[in-house]
Parts: structure tokens; sequence; C-alpha cells
């Protein structure tokens, strides 16, 4: 029997709504070209597509910007997925589940998640859940490489790669993964360090106070280290208050170098870099102490050189039996170490990590302004986008 008329039209018009429906807006760029950021509209995220009935549906609350988008913005970094000649940015999420899979367990809908950023490949290490140290060259991370991201309406994931935040600490939202970041480096530093058996770190540098060097400078404060944080410019400001708030020194490379830091309180026994310059990154390996850990967290996707007194390091490092140590991203675990750090924190010092989170940028449209806080505005410690309320 052929439909009555009426409900012909209803197929139609909702046909028509649903296509309406189905589409949502997301900040992207053409990976390649300069200053390519834009918006656009695409389809809406499938929770079907999860397989083994473990897809979990976000709605998108903040997402963070780093240095890593503006480089990609700048055409240094990052590559769209294969098909697209776009790609979706955000990698710093935050959001609200809106509906999950019939095998979820560990999630329910309203729960406040993040979600990590790398995704496996196939090397042992990516089979493992340990994709952060996957030892293929290719890597595939939402919103940087080889897949779309979070900056977006929603998105849909596997339940594996959905990190629950506690509801007490969703005032701290987009931190949570470059939190995750400066949780690896420091667990990597103290796990290579157990070659030295004995190993107690009492002083630490860390170079840089973005929102990493601060992370990082909270992360070993927890762990009881006396902690010099260097960045450029001569305080009092936010930085060097932050800096403070967790009982560590800041202080101004403008007045004082690493150098003189160095030959007033001695050598450091582990040194986290996360200024953005490999000149500054080569450099600190004159700073280090003997049996001591030099850790490089920075994206540097330009093509800068630098000179360095390679004969005076190099028998340095060999008679000191010393270390240096890359770590990129941050896996499930990471993010759970650094969720309870951030947790700590707010019992230890509170209410100094919220004052990281600096420049809100109301609603995806005005990712220009978002763009601009990023590359222009010095005094901008933390820009995100708060793309909904709950
Ligand atoms: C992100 C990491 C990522 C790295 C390299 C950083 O900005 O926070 O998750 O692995 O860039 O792409
Ligand atoms: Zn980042």
């Amino acid at each position: 029997m052929l439909p009555a008329k009426s409900s012909v039209k209803i197929n139609l018009l909702s046909k028509l709504y649903i296509g309406i429906r189905i589409l949502m807006k997301a900040i992207a760029v053409r990976p390649g070209i300069p200053n390519s950021v834009h918006q656009r509209d695409i389809p809406m995220p499938d929770i079907q597509k999860i397989p083994d009935g473990k897809g979990i549906l976000v709605k998108v609350l903040k997402v963070g910007v780093d240095a890593t988008d503006r480089e990609i913005n700048d055409a240094l970094y990052g590559n769209a997925p294969p098909g697209d000649d776009y790609l979706v940015l955000g990698h710093e999420s935050f959001g609200i589940v809106q509906q999950v899979g019939p095998n979820v367990r560990n999630i329910r809908v309203g729960d406040y998640v993040t979600a990590t950023v790398r995704r496996p490949g196939g090397s042992i290490y990516d089979k493992i859940g340990t994709y952060d140290m996957t030892s293929e060259e290719t890597y595939y991370e939402r919103g940087i490489n080889l897949l779309h991201g979070y900056l977006t309406e929603y998105f849909v994931d596997h339940e594996d790669y959905i990190v629950r935040v506690p509801m007490g600490l969703k005032h701290l939202h987009v931190l949570m993964e470059p939190m995750s970041c400066a949780a690896k480096a420091i667990y990597q530093a103290f796990e290579a360090q157990r070659r030295m058996k004995v190993w107690s770190p009492k002083r630490a540098f860390v170079l840089g106070a973005g929102q990493i060097g601060l992370l990082s400078t909270l992360v070993l404060r927890l762990k009881g280290l006396e902690v010099f944080t260097l960045a450029r410019a001569k305080g009092p400001h936010l930085k060097s208050s932050i800096v403070e708030g967790m009982e560590a020194t800041y202080v101004p490379t403008s007045e004082v170098s690493l150098e003189q830091v160095t030959a007033k309180v001695g050598k450091a026994d582990l040194i986290v870099d996360a200024t953005g310059s490999s000149q500054i990154a080569f450099s600190a390996m004159q700073s280090l102490g003997h049996n001591g850990a030099l850790v490089w967290t920075s994206i540097t996707g330009g093509k800068n050189t630098t000179t360095v007194p390679s004969d005076k390091i190099n028998i340095e490092w060999v008679l000191g039996n010393k270390l240096l140590l890359g770590s990129v991203n941050a896996n499930r675990e990471h993010f759970e170490m650094g969720i309870r750090d951030l947790a700590l924190g707010e019992v230890m010092f509170p209410g100094f990590l919220q004052k990281i989170l600096t420049n809100p940028v109301k609603g995806l449209d005005q990712y220009l302004e978002m763009m601009r806080l990023l590359v222009e505005d010095n005094s901008a410690l933390k820009v995100y986008v708060d793309v909904a309320d709950a």
C-alpha cells in the first residue's frame, strides 16, 4: 500500500529537519596554508560509529588553545585527516556527557569529562595503551595530526579515551590536558631515574612560566622539591604570583640569567624546559647537576639553529652520568595522575590554579579573537573558548 500523502510530507520534513540538525559548527585550518583558521559546518558525530557499544557523545563546553594551535595556524605543524583538506583544531577538551553506548561502564550521562589526544597506531606501545610512546613515525592526535579535534559543538569517542573530571575540579576545565603532559614529563623523569637506585632530587629548575611551566612547578612542589621557575619578565605579575602561591621561587631572566641562578643556588637535580625555545632547552644542559635529568617538553616547529659549547657539555654529561629526556603527549594514566595532582594542588594552594585560566573567548564565532589573543597578547596566559553552557 502506498503511504498517505500527509505521511510522505512528514517524512520529507523530518529528513530536512535532520538535514539541518546534523551539521554543527567547527573551527578549522587548512594545514600547510598559513593563517587559514576559519569556521565551517561539519557533520554531527555519530555515536554508532564507535565499535563495541563503547561510544560516548560529549557536548563540548570549553576548549583551550596553546602554542601548538598557533603553530598549526602558521602552517608549521599539523596535518589534515586523509581525504579532508581541513583539520578541526582543539586538543584541550572539556565537556559534559550527553549519551553513552550500551556497553559503557565507567562514564554516565551528565559526567564532566576530558579526552586524551593521541590515538593508537600499530606498535606494541600503542597496543598496551601507551600510545604516547608509539615507536611509529606517524602519530595520530586529535586536533593536531591526522584526526579532527574538539573545537566544535559535539564529539564522540571510545570510552577508553574519555577521562572523567571530578565535579569539584570543573572550574579547572581545560587544564586537564596540559596537566597530563606535565604529569607525564615528570613521571617519566622519575621512571628513568630509577637507574640511579637511590635518586632523591632536592632542587628543580622549571624553565618557562606558561601553562606547562606552571603545572610542572605544581607537580614538583607536591613532590616536595625546592623549585625555581624562570621566565623573562620581572614581577610582580600574574605568573610570579602563581609561582609564589605554590611556594616556589620566581626568577625573572631579564634580571638574572639561568647561569647566575645556577652559580648562586647550585645546579639542579631535575630541570623541566617548557619555554618553546630550543636555544634555552640546549643551554639548560649546563645547569644540570651530577646524576640529574633534563626533560624537554616544547614543540618547536620552526627552523631555528643555535650554537652550543659542545665539548664542555659533552665532558660534563659523561663525567656526571646526566640524562636528557624528551617527553610528548600523555596517555590515560597521566590524565588520571594529573587530575589527582590538580585536586591535591587545590587543597595545598587553594585558588592559585584557577588564575592560570586568564582569557575566555565567548563562543566558537569568536575564533579570530581567539587566534589574536594567542598570537599577539603576551599577557594572555591561557586562552580558551567558552563553547556552550552545561
Ligand atoms: C599537545 C600534546 C601533543 C603535542 C605534539 C601539544 O600541544 O598538548 O598532546 O602531543 O602538542 O603534537
Ligand atoms: Zn597542547
